[in-house]
């Protein structure tokens, strides 16, 4: 049984040591494509692997064709968006992620994306404190409810909305819940993204809702630039030079908002919230058991295809 770690973005190296623990003990080859370039590679070294554990690696029918012993693929990880679940669904293959494992993770860096923000992009110059404002959580799944967490921590009077998650989960957090998407953005300073890119949420973040927000607007996205209308968002920041974007996703138009909103807009050079050793460890040997038990006992927690 050949069990592959595909990561364009590679997982630190104790993480390796702890999938391959799991995987030695099952009696399961490993194998390693870290870093590739091309696509070619990729279609390579799935010919002969059962399962897949994998990152943002884009995952599409090309690669489901080419890989024809493939059984399971696991996003280690929240969101997969880069995976073509009715192509894997034709093709016979489960996909799972692996809820939870990488989220205290990305919290912090939010939180580290709004200190970051307030104190003017650690330039020298006087900025602001997070104590006491107010932020709004879009979205309150595993990482949004981190981001909440901590949020308490920092004394920041904290809101939420999620269309899918009910009232009562989010105030037992001391949150408070909000109605409506519209009024998270005209209630908060601060505004953290916690969405996954689906065909709803897709370019949703746009010019009448971002408008919403109070003076001295903080948009903080750590989770999918497909979410975000660029276009809009540009717009926006022409208008009103009280607001700044802080992202860990770089926009495809990064050199406009680079050139045209320098002090106010940030975006780290690679995606990092996942980019801890605690992350990859977690996520990545969460992947490796989820694959071992899939394999060996057909248990399908977790799977996201139909
Ligand atoms: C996720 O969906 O889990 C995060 O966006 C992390 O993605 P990454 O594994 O590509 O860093």
């Amino acid at each position: 049984m050949k069990v592959l770690v595909a990561t364009e973005k590679p997982f630190a190296k104790v993480a390796i040591d702890g999938i391959k623990a799991e995987i030695d003990k099952a009696g399961y080859d490993l194998a390693l494509l870290e870093k590739y370039t091309d696509k070619k590679q990729l279609l390579e070294a799935v010919a002969d692997a059962d399962a897949v554990i994998i990152r943002s690696d884009i995952i599409d029918e090309e690669v489901f064709n080419a890989a024809k012993n493939l059984k399971i693929v696991v996003r280690a990880g929240a969101g997969y968006d880069n995976v073509d679940l009715n192509a894997a669904t034709k093709a016979g293959v489960c996909v799972m992620n692996t809820p939870g494992q990488n989220a205290n993770a990305v919290a912090e860096l939010a939180l580290g994306l709004m200190v970051y923000g307030v104190r003017n992009l650690y330039n020298g110059t006087s900025g602001t404190e997070l104590m006491g404002k107010k932020l709004g959580i879009h979205a309150y799944g595993n990482v949004g409810r981190n981001v909440a967490r901590i949020a308490k921590g920092f004394g920041m009077e904290i809101f939420a909305y999620d269309a899918y998650c009910p009232k009562e989960v989010i105030e037992k957090d001391g949150v408070t819940a909000l109605n409506s998407v519209e009024e998270l953005y005209s209630t908060c300073q601060f505004v953290s993204l916690h969405i996954p890119a689906t065909a709803e949420t897709k370019n949703s973040i746009n010019y009448a809702l971002l408008n919403k927000m109070p003076k001295n607007a903080f948009l903080l996205n750590t989770a999918r630039k497909e979410v975000i209308n660029e276009e809009e968002l540009i717009k926006l920041m022409e208008e009103r030079t009280d607001f700044k974007y802080l992202t860990d996703i770089m926009p495809v138009n990064n050199d406009k908002f680079a050139e045209k909103f320098a002090g106010r807009y940030f975006a780290t050079p690679k995606k990092m919230g996942a980019q801890t050793a605690e992350a990859n460890i977690n996520a990545g040997i969460a992947a490796a058991k989820q694959i071992v038990d899939f394999i060996k006992n057909g248990v399908q927690k977790f799977r996201v295809n139909k």
